[in-house]
């Protein structure tokens, strides 16, 4: 989807990237400290437990039936021991993302984060699956992959429901209503939000390439896509689940999962689903 932009598209970004959230200065340290070779965990447990309550709450998640943990993890470096820097790091970003705020949440904010978290979530369990990313990283990517969006909707508030609606009703594709809408789509500006926020590369490039043809896609773009195709089946963030379905989308299909293998396919997510129900708030 990368058309020509005009001049006063370019400009909507630039000035609408002005006006949105700085990441919290733990959150941008912890994304550093878990890409750098030396880092120890002490860095990690050091950054984070300057917020106990923070801390409690990565604690809190750690334990959760999501990460199968055969222990109960007590401090914040046992938890770095035995679930690694980028499941921390993942931890951490999940509770300091701008739009986790309290108080009322309208239908698009709960839209946006239930398709977020459940992507995030199948992004996970595919590439445990496949073998083929690194499972946080797929986490992290798919939790993110519609950032733009998210940041559209945070940003121009009720002007983005109208938008949220036609794509919760699957009225039109999502890339066209954005265009037509508000001017610009969820690719383009989350390209530039996670930029501005210093995400990993391969993160950046998710948010920017996962609405492209899927024979073009691969490593951890191609598992997110093929996560965000198994989401709109299963009704993650739209009205309902599209079921059943008469043939296995494009992602999904190049992974090799056949359409025999669906149903015990979203029987796995849904487990997934409902142990991460806490680490997400959903
Ligand atoms: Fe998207
Ligand atoms: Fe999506």
């Amino acid at each position: 989807m990368a058309a020509e932009m005009s001049k006063q598209q370019i400009d909507k970004i630039l000035e609408m990237l002005a006006d949105l959230p700085s990441l919290p200065a733990v959150a941008t340290k912890v994304l550093q400290v878990a890409s750098s070779e030396d880092a120890t965990a002490a860095d990690i447990t050091r950054l984070v437990s300057v917020d106990q309550g923070l801390a409690s709450k990565i604690l809190g998640t750690c334990n959760s039936a999501f990460y199968g943990l055969p222990q109960r993890v007590k401090t914040l470096s046992q938890a770095v021991a035995l679930l690694g820097f980028k499941a921390v790091r993942n931890l951490v970003l999940v509770q300091l993302m701008p739009w986790k705020r309290a108080g009322q949440k309208s239908f698009a904010d709960e839209a946006i984060w239930v398709h977020s978290a459940a992507v995030a979530t199948t992004s996970r369990v595919l590439s445990g699956q496949t073998g083929r990313c690194d499972p946080e990283e797929a986490l992290l990517a798919g939790l993110m992959h519609d950032t733009g969006r998210l940041a559209l909707n945070q940003l121009l508030k009720e002007k983005f429901e109208p938008v949220m609606n036609a794509i919760y009703n699957r009225e039109e594709d999502s890339i066209t209503v954005e265009r037509e809408l508000v001017g610009i789509d969820h690719t383009v500006f989350g390209e530039k939000v996670l930029e501005k926020w210093s995400f990993p590369d391969e993160v950046v490039r998710v948010a920017r390439d996962h609405h492209q043809p899927a024979e073009q896609l691969d490593g951890l773009t191609l598992i997110v896509r093929a996560a965000d195709e198994l989401a709109w089946l299963m009704g993650k963030g739209v009205r309902e689940p599209e079921q059943p379905p008469t043939e296995v989308p494009p992602a999904l299909s190049i992974l090799g999962v056949s359409l025999g293998d669906l149903d015990a396919l979203e029987e796995r997510v849904a487990v997934a689903l409902e142990q991460a129900r806490d680490l997400f708030g959903v």
